[in-house]
């Protein structure tokens, strides 16, 4: 499998299977099924809802001989209500209690911004701690210590800006070695691209089939679906893909890794096969053209009033 290699040579495989949204109930028969099939990275995190259940999984797949667990890459992230510098080994521990893991591959903060203790999701801006209260460096230290004693192999962000690995770099003593955003034909993010392979740092897609699950609070109106984009539909007729592979192959193509979630085994089949699949230089050529800068998932739950953060200081843009 295409992996991507950090420098003490370890491999992420590019493509891995997304849980955000994967509902308990149906995610447990989804990861059995994805590691049977071969899927060889999971992307989860604590506030997915679905740990627990994911973990019952690895159990059994790892008793039942689908795979060994050091075969296997599993992220996790960091929620933002645990960024106090005491609050980020339990919540490893936690999340590795749920996936019945005793390391993490790579633990990511999943957003840089803060929460205070106990809050899930925001519902004012008293719910919030800033940055000032508690700086992203600060977080990072006590992240830098699961690495130390074992708990997390590698440590990355996500949702960072440009700007935000930069001062982090010149802080840390052990690297991001992988940013997670929101990546796809319509926000390509070519800036960041560059910059992480200049920095060595892995970058991971995110909602890379337009996320069309998400809950409808987090949609906008008359949202424009990326299987429906005429040059994705026309690549894909032509090579005898489906929309969803060409989204797929273009984000390993491009040197990223990306996590398309499903629970459906016919589409996971579906979208593991773009491994084997190419496309030529005028496709990648053609679906380069289609940047809006256009993001699916705003940040805007994070820009509430009094909550100290807006739209431009969150994506420095
Ligand atoms: P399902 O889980 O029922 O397969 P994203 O990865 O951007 O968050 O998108 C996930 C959404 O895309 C889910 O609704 C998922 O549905 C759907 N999906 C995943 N793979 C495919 C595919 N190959 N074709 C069509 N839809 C897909």
């Amino acid at each position: 499998m295409k992996t991507l290699k950090f420098s003490n040579n370890d491999e992420m495989p590019a493509l891995g299977l997304g849980t955000w949204k994967s509902q308990p109930g149906e995610v447990y028969n989804a990861i059995r099924e994805a590691l049977k099939m071969g899927y060889r990275h999971i992307d989860c995190a604590a506030i997915y809802g679905n740990e627990a259940e994911i973990g019952q999984a690895f159990t059994d797949s790892f008793a039942a001989g689908d795979v060994k667990r050091e075969d296997l890459w599993v992220t996790s992230k960091l929620w933002n209500n645990s960024h106090l510098k005491n609050d980020v080994r339990p919540a490893l521990e936690k999340t590795l209690e749920d996936l019945q893991l005793d390391y993490i591959d790579l633990y990511l903060m999943h957003w840089p911004v803060a929460l205070k203790p106990g809050v899930g999701f925001p519902t004012s801006g008293k719910d919030f701690l800033s940055i000032e209260e508690i700086p992203v460096s600060t977080t990072w230290k006590a992240m830098e210590n699961l690495v130390g004693n074992g708990l997390a192999k590698h440590l990355g962000v996500s949702n960072f800006s440009i700007k935000k690995i930069n001062k982090l770099l010149g802080v840390c003593e052990i690297r991001p070695e992988a940013n997670q955003i929101e990546l796809h034909p319509y926000l390509q993010q070519n800036q960041m691209l560059e910059y992480c392979n200049k920095e060595n740092i892995a970058l991971t897609a995110y909602s890379p089939l337009g996320s069309m699950d998400r809950p409808q609070a987090f949609k906008a109106p008359n949202e424009p679906s990326l299987f429906e984009i005429p040059a994705i539909v026309r690549i894909a007729e032509k090579n005898g893909f489906s929309p969803a592979q060409v989204l797929i192959r273009w984000a390993i193509q491009r040197g990223t890794s990306v996590i398309p979630k499903s629970v459906n085994p016919g589409r996971m089949k579906q979208n593991l096969k773009t491994l084997e699949l190419q496309l030529t230089e005028e496709d990648m050529k053609e679906i380069a053209t289609l940047d809006k800068h256009a993001r699916f998932v705003v940040g805007g739950f994070w820009a509430m009033p009094g909550s100290g953060y807006t739209l431009e200081t969150l994506w420095d843009e």
